[in-house]
């Protein structure tokens, strides 16, 4: 009756004797959301495929609810699955029932719930005369459970002798290479290499399991034109319009990067700068090539990177994590990075990896832009696309989505005709009006395959079929691990910038590259709206104005409002050398202004340096060449990076006659005297500030008299900490400054800034509380640490 049953069940009833083996699949995790929207499906799709030939299946669906819970979940699953879309509705109604019969959900918790589930399986196949073939367990559950699930299987649930084992996990495969290392061999000790199947998904996806073919089958016509030589960038995209609303605690741990760029789009890099291989059918020549490919890669700097965060991200954390309202995520939600492959093949081409959630459509693509290198006599119009070299070349791995709606390969027809195997694929029907990469799709031969698939399906077939080569090995995923560590580490305290998701993003993502250095092509937003359902916060804003002590403040996150103020300066700059010739900038030293200079120095090529004159606003009594001396943080953040005249530049005379700040040197009074020649009225046109925690600025401390009032410009004065010795500017200097900025940076200085936002004017106590030019004005720029704490 059973074995009736069974064979009913089996499409075209084989007789048992027939079968090679029963083969077991067992779903771990098999209500969860990515069993129930592809997994399930793709073993359904397994059964279609395989059920007919020689093996029987049986689909165990496992999880940690309770039986009755489980089985109404999966029954619904079982009734929604879908079939190949030339099938009969009686036929595919046909299918799922026999499907539906071969599946079951059980709960597994325990290990005597997996031994339980291995003598049921021996039992059903003795009952039915079969042989075990072998048992794939698929873990669609969280990495943390990864190692009790593999130590109950590996005690308890492996398959008799003559039979086999697999087991396919889902990433993350940790977070970092230390984590990422520990996982393998704590799995290593429960199954062999051979025995894991790594799931990379987009390894299934179609158009990128046609890049290596592509290049195999096109090798001729691809010789000259994939290197350096020809390719002028890469890039390789994935953009969601999603967010991580419901994942953040998932998101939380991994970020972007390790959600996206160390595994997906390294892979999709990988197959495209590879060597390719003599023969691509070998697995084994494939990760040596890769492995070599890896080892190639320039290492990731912090200016490698540009992150963001979509607006909303942060109040989901709060919402779902039980957040309070001060917590501030810096997981970024975008990143876009600059790669460079150091060998002859590569050098110097930039690979431009980016994803993100909240952006302005869903698609992910690899486009390679070739270099233009002809000029076209003839007018525009009478260009042929097939062949004018003027029009762009380019080769693109369309894998889904976006405009084409599916995947495709395209390639420009200038370029060449390719091959794509014709079993597979088929041309693209035209679309009338339809632009791809600022071409119309007629400028391109475009291939789409005959069927979709979905990635799942494929890779599950492939893991039925031991195809390995479809799959992440450890050593791969330790090299992905190695390239992507020591960045993600660099922006561990990175202030993402906030974008507010959606086409609002506008250009606000767009970055640019120079040398090995990426930046985002525009300033941060001033302000964004915020959410409809809460008051403004000041959280919800990029860059926040307010009062502080009765003068104009600027508040941000670090990376906006060291952008802010730079562009204020350069500003500054401009207006002050276009009516006076000149700009007369007194600068800071410490660790403050370092962001700053750096900007300046990277980011503001308008910026008339040669018209501009640098002063000192203090300065420590040790030789200009020493590291602690404020003139070497200048010089080697902001004056080696642009071009200042020399005679423009005014170091404070610390040093005179081998003597260090000694009074009856006169040291001040020379400074003063070069202040007083050549600025007027002794007027710098800006002076920037810092703010210590005690109160001081510039080298005016708190309960010292000196430089705190009187006619001096230039005064020597005593620190409490060492180097005890300074110059600086007096208060009645710098209040004779056309614009002072205050610059307060850190949580470390969250409780003067307090403090100050409550004090009168006692320079005596707080010499910042004294500042106020005279008919100058005074900007406060802190950070939101320092400000809200
Ligand atoms: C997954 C990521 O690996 O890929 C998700 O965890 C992402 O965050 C998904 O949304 C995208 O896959 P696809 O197939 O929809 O492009």
């Amino acid at each position: 009756m059973l074995m009736a049953a069974v064979c009913m069940a089996l499409l075209g009833c084989l007789q048992a004797q027939e079968l090679q083996g029963h083969v077991s699949v067992i779903l771990l995790g098999a209500t969860g959301d990515l069993a129930r929207k592809y997994l399930w499906q793709g073993l359904f799709q397994l059964y279609l495929e395989e059920a007919g030939k020689s093996h029987s299946f049986r689909f165990h669906g496992t999880a940690l609810t309770s039986t009755k819970q489980g089985q109404e979940v999966i029954a619904k699953v079982l009734e929604s699955l879908s079939c190949p879309r030339d099938t009969a509705p009686g036929r595919c109604a046909e299918l799922k029932a026999q499907f539906q019969q071969l599946s079951e959900y059980r709960r597994l918790k325990t290990p005597e719930d997996y031994l339980a589930l291995s003598e049921d399986i021996e039992a059903r196949v003795q009952r039915e005369g079969l042989q075990e073939a072998g048992r794939i367990f698929y873990f669609s559950v969280p990495p943390f459970a990864y190692a009790e699930i593999a130590r109950s299987i590996n005690s308890s649930c492996r398959p008799g002798p003559g039979a086999w084992l697999r087991v396919v996990l889902e990433k993350p495969f940790g977070r970092d290479h230390r984590s990422a290392q520990q996982l393998a061999t704590e799995l290593g000790s429960f199954f062999q290499e051979e025995e894991m199947y790594r799931v990379d998904h987009y390894l299934g996806k179609q158009v990128v399991a046609q890049i290596l073919p592509f290049r195999d089958q096109n090798r001729k016509a691809l010789d000259g034109l994939w290197s350096r030589h020809r390719v002028e960038r890469v890039e390789i995209v994935m953009k969601e319009t999603v967010d991580a609303e419901g994942r953040t605690s998932f998101y939380e741990e991994y970020g972007v990067i390790g959600d996206v760029l160390q595994n997906h789009l390294t892979e999709i890099l990988m197959l495209v700068a590879m060597e390719l291989p003599l023969n691509i059918s070998s697995s084994e020549a494939v990760l040596g090539h890769k492995l070599q490919a890896f080892r190639a890669l320039r290492g990731l700097q912090r200016g490698s990177a540009v992150v963001g965060q979509y607006q909303a991200y942060r109040g989901q954390v709060r919402r779902e994590l039980q957040k309070p309202d001060s917590f501030h995520s810096l997981t970024p939600t975008f990143a876009g990075i600059l790669v460079h492959i150091d060998n002859l093949r590569w050098e110097g081409v930039p690979f431009i990896l980016m994803s993100g959630k909240a952006l302005d459509e869903r698609v992910g693509y690899v486009r390679i832009l070739f270099k233009d290198q002809a000029y076209c006599a003839q007018s525009e119009k009478r260009w042929v696309p097939a062949q004018s070299h003027c029009l762009p070349q380019q080769i693109i791995f369309y894998i889904g989505h976006g405009e084409l709606g599916g995947p495709a390969v395209l390639v420009s027809r200038n370029l060449f005709r390719p091959s794509l195997p014709s079993a597979g694929w088929k041309e693209v029907e035209g679309q009338p009006g339809l632009r791809l990469f600022g071409r119309p799709l007629s400028d391109y031969y475009a291939y789409s395959p005959v069927r979709e698939q979905d990635a799942y399906s494929i890779l599950i077939s492939h893991i039925f079929h031991r195809r390995k080569d479809s799959f992440i090995t450890m050593d791969n995923l330790l090299a992905s691990w190695v390239f992507w560590t020591p960045l993600l580490d660099s922006l561990a305290h990175e202030v993402p910038r906030l974008y507010p998701g959606g086409a609002e993003n506008g250009h606000l993502l767009d970055f640019e590259f120079s040398g090995s250095h990426l930046s985002f092509s525009q300033p941060p937003l001033e302000q964004l709206v915020p959410g409809l359902d809460s008051a403004p916060m000041p959280s919800d804003f990029q860059v926040l104005r307010a009062k502080y002590r009765d003068s104009p403040l600027i508040s941000a996150w670090p990376e906006e409002l060291i952008a802010r103020l730079a562009g204020d300066i350069e500003a500054a700059a401009v207006q002050a050398v276009r009516r006076f010739g000149q700009f007369h900038l007194a600068l800071s030293g410490g660790s403050s202004p370092v962001a700053l200079f750096q900007q300046l120095a990277t980011g503001h090529y308008g910026f008339p340096w040669a018209h501009t004159h640098l002063w000192l606003v203090d300065e420590r009594c040790v030789p200009l060449w020493d590291p602690e001396s404020n003139f070497q943080g200048l010089q080697a953040h902001l004056l080696q990076h642009v071009r200042v005249p020399h005679y423009n530049v005014h170091p404070m005379p610390v040093r005179r006659r081998q003597r260090l700040c000694a009074e009856e040197d006169q040291g001040a009074q020379a400074y003063a005297e070069e202040i007083s020649t050549l600025v007027t009225n002794g007027s710098f046109d800006l002076v920037l500030l810092g703010m210590g925690t005690d109160g001081h600025t510039a080298s005016l401390f708190p309960q010292s008299p000196v430089g705190l009032d009187g006619k001096q410009l230039v005064v020597l004065t005593t620190s409490p900490s060492g180097p005890h010795r300074r110059m600086s500017l007096s208060l009645p200097a710098i209040n004779r400054a056309r614009k002072v900025a205050v610059l307060v940076m850190g949580r470390m200085k969250r409780e003067i800034a307090m403090l100050v936002s409550r004090v009168g004017r006692e320079p005596k106590k707080w010499p910042i509380s004294g500042v106020l030019p005279d008919s100058g004005q005074l900007v406060w720029y802190m950070d939101y640490d320092a400000f809200l704490g």
